[in-house]
Order: structure tokens, then sequence, then C-alpha cells
């Protein structure tokens, strides 16, 4: 059996939203009210009623419970490139490239490429998910492309970022192993669009698919996230059963107080009513820091939209920041306590961590009290009381926070975290009245770097860039 299936260890590892310091009891006039709460149950019970009218159209809920025999695919994939590549690079952007990085990041060890091949188990693993020169140059020097497997990512198969990493390092192959090039790449896209996938039906390409309705920020429990998960030893099942099990808690009862996804939505929404238009998440752990680029992806394409499902013009959403604890204590906090009030800071806290380090009593320093109280206590109380004096600055300075609690960091608890946001943001993008599923606001971009590379058919844009005024010398210092 495994330690999932064991209601009392999975209760036992239930991540809880503390939303306490949200509230006016805690920070005064500055909070919220039960009473707004409750006001707010009209407007929850109909995004409640809108998500169950999409739930079908939400097929990235159905992730963690449909994907059994996907399961099994990927587990023996995984072993083959364990037992037969040294290195595992991901080519992918944006949804097709945070969820690996956070969970690998989370679950696999923190300094993974450094460690030896034996402890490490499988293949070294990097995502390049920038066209940067000099950084796939780098990537290029440190890799054998010969020992190497790329998993391409993309779900639209078109976007051009992937496709131009794919057409680098296809080449490359094909000069170093011949035909054998189609050995080392595995697709991971549309099962029925775009160019990618015709590639891989032209060469018989070993491919994963995005399922139908599962948008690219929604992704990381398809194969997208799990290919490279399972390829660095994580224990796949375990994320997607945390993941059930988050959404079977959320599913249950539409009762916000109970709710963690909607009670988070809720918060977030009325925090941006009153002005909190900055959503800091601060995770106290190394392990987490990954997973607040992956959020911050998923709430700013989300919820920044210009329309709102009406047609109305509302440029809606609340600005993601990413910090980490202790770390950004130094450099934000003093921002957060006295800076403008226009952010809820929502703190990441891990109760146990994975390992324990005492700070040990160096004989030589006795006699200097300013540093030898330290002696004796561990790491770990250090950044957990770290976490609680944060906290507890904040609520002095009446500032909105709150806190999503982690037992410890493992598959179950990652994989309950990532559905819990993925619900919250479904849920606020309701409560706000817009489609957070969609991002026409990245296309015009992506047209105007067509235009530019001459894709067929932006003939029009490229006129439309050509007819921009001259940039004037007067305005550049
Ligand atoms: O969330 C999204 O839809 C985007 O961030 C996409 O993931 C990103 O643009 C990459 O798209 P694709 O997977 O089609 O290459």
């Amino acid at each position: 059996m495994k330690r999932y299936e064991d209601k009392s260890w999975a209760d036992s590892m239930r991540l809880r939203v503390d939303f306490n310091n949200m509230m006016c009891e805690f920070i005064g006039e500055e909070g919220i009210h039960a009473s707004e709460i409750y006001k707010m149950q009209e407007a929850v019970v109909s995004a409640e009623e809108r998500m169950k009218n999409k739930r079908g159209s939400m097929r990235w809920r159905d992730l963690p419970k449909t994907q059994q025999e996907t399961v099994l695919q990927i587990k023996q994939t995984a072993q083959y490139v364990r037992e037969n590549f040294d290195a595992f690079v991901v080519l992918g952007i944006g949804g097709s490239a945070l969820g690996p990085i956070a969970v690998h990041q989370a679950l696999a060890h923190t300094k993974y490429n450094e460690l030896s091949d034996k402890k490490r188990g499988g293949p070294k693993f990097y995502v390049e998910d920038n066209v940067d020169p000099e950084k796939i140059a780098a990537l290029l020097d440190v890799i054998d492309i010969k020992k190497t497997v790329f998993n391409i990512i993309t779900k639209s198969g078109n976007t051009s970022e992937t496709i131009a990493q794919m057409l680098l390092f296809i080449d490359k192959l094909k000069k170093e192993v011949g035909d054998d090039w189609t050995k080392h790449i595995i697709a991971t896209t549309d099962e029925n669009n775009g160019s990618l996938r015709e590639i891989t039906k032209r060469y018989d390409l070993t491919t994963f698919f995005v399922p139908e309705g599962v948008g690219g920020r929604f992704s990381e429990l398809s194969p997208v996230g799990l290919l490279s998960a399972a390829v660095c030893g994580i224990d796949i099942e375990e994320l997607l059963a945390g993941a059930a099990y988050m959404d079977d808690i959320c599913s249950r009862t539409s009762d916000v107080w109970n709710n963690p996804a909607y009670i988070s939505a809720v918060l977030e929404v009325m925090a941006m009513k009153k002005g909190c238009n900055i959503s800091v998440l601060m995770p106290y752990a190394d392990s987490l820091k990954y997973m607040s680029d992956w959020y911050a992806q998923l709430w700013a394409e989300s919820l920044g939209k210009r329309y709102n499902s009406n047609g109305e013009e509302v440029h809606t959403g609340q600005t993601p920041v990413k910090a980490l604890g202790v770390t950004d204590q130094h450099s934000q906090i003093q921002l957060y306590a006295e800076g403008p009030n226009d952010k809820v800071v929502t703190f990441m806290r891990v109760n146990n961590y994975r390992k324990e380090i005492i700070i040990p009593h160096v004989e030589m320093f006795g006699d200097l009290p300013h540093i030898n109280f330290l002696s004796g206590h561990s790491f770990n109380e250090l950044i957990s009381f770290e976490e609680f004096s944060t906290e507890y600055a904040l609520v002095k300075s009446n500032r909105m926070n709150k806190t999503i609690v982690l037992e410890e960091v493992n598959p179950f608890t990652i994989g309950q975290l990532i559905c819990l946001f993925e619900l919250q943001t479904a849920f606020a993008g309701e409560l706000l009245n817009i489609n957070a599923f969609d991002q026409p606001g990245v296309e015009e971009g992506k047209k105007a770097t067509y235009a530019l590379l001459n894709r067929p058919g932006y003939d029009e844009k490229r006129k439309e860039l050509e007819s921009m005024p001259e940039k004037n010398e007067q305005y550049i210092a």
C-alpha cells in the first residue's frame, strides 16, 4: 500500500490556509470583516454555478484521476531515459516550462545536477525556457549531445522560441548521431494540431499528448510536468494523489469558510477591491522558490484581462511578486511593512523540513553573547521563527497576509499545492467575471515578432510596424 492510500497519513499531510491575518480582528480596519465575506455569498454562489457549468471544459481538473495508462507509459519511458542517458533537457516556455522547473526544485535534491551519477540515479536535468544565445551556448558546453534526450514541450506545437530551439538541437543531433537523432527526442504536444505533431508523425517520435481543454499554465499535472518529474525519480503517482485529495476537499463544499481554494480567491479579490493589487508569494523554503514563478504566471496570465465576460473594459488583475523567505526579508520586507498598503502577502510555511541541522557551539566564540545565543538552536527553528516574526511584523503594520502551511514538502503536498492554486485562480476568474483561460494580451507581441522574422501571412503587421514613428533622439539619454 502506498502511503497516500492511508487516510490518516493523507489527512496528516493536508495543506491548510491560515487567513487570520487577513481579518480585522488581527490587523484592524485595514483587514476584512467576516460580515464582508458573508455579504459575498451571492457572488460566491454564482461563481460556483459558473465553475460547475464550465466543469466539462476544465479538463485540467480531470488530470489527477484519469491518467493511469499515461502514467504507466511515462514511467516506462522515464526508466529508459534514466538508464541510457546522461542529460534530460526540456525545451519549452511559459506553461510548458515553469511547472517542470517548480516541481523539480521542490521534490528533487536541491543540488541535483551536482550530485554524483550514483546518488542522482538519473540524468542531469536542464530546462531551456529562453532564447538567450549565451544560455544556449552554455548548455552546449556542459552536455554531451550524444548522451542527451530533449523533451520538446509545446501544446500549440508552433511556439517560435521552442521550435527555434528544436531546430538547433535536431540539427546538432543529426550531425552527431545521424538517423539516430529520433531516439534523442521526446515530444509533448497536442494530439491533433501544430507543426510539432506533424513532425512526430513524420518521424514516428516518442510522443505524449497534452489533453484537450488543458491550457499551458494548467498543464503541470499532464505529461508536460510528469515526464521530467519521473525522469528525475519523483513519485508522480503521489503527486497526482495529492492533487486529487485537494480537488476532493474543494469539490466537497461551496461554503467558502471550508474551501481553501474558494476562500483564498475570495480574499484576494476582496483585497483587490480594497486597492491591494499586488499579490506577493513568499515561501520559507528554497525548495518552493520556483513555485512562486509558476504561480506568478498562473495568476498573472489568467487574471490580467482587459475585458470581462460581458465584453466590458475592466483592466483587471493583480500583479504577482515573487519573494523568498528568509532571503528577501533583507531586501523586500521593509517595503511590505512600511511602503504603500497595496499588497497581500502569502507566506508558505513548512512545519517539518526534510533535514535538521543544529547550529553548533563554537568554544572560541563562547564569550560573544550576541552570536553565542544562536548555538544549540537548529536552522529549522531559525527559519520557522523568522517566518513567524515576519508575519508578526506585517500584522503590527496592519498589512494583510495569510499563510499556506505545508506539513512537509513531498509529492503529496506539492500535488495539493498545484491543485489549490489552479482552483483558486479559476475561481478568482469567475468572481471577477473574466475568462481565466485565454491570453489575448500575449498575442500582439507574438505577431510583431513573426512579422519581423518574415513569417508568411504577417505582411500587414510588418507594414504596421514599419509605419511606427521613428524614435526621437531627444528622449534617449
Ligand atoms: O499558459 C499558456 O498558455 C502559455 O504560457 C503557454 O504555456 C506558452 O505560451 C507556451 O505555449 P506552448 O505550450 O503552446 O508552446
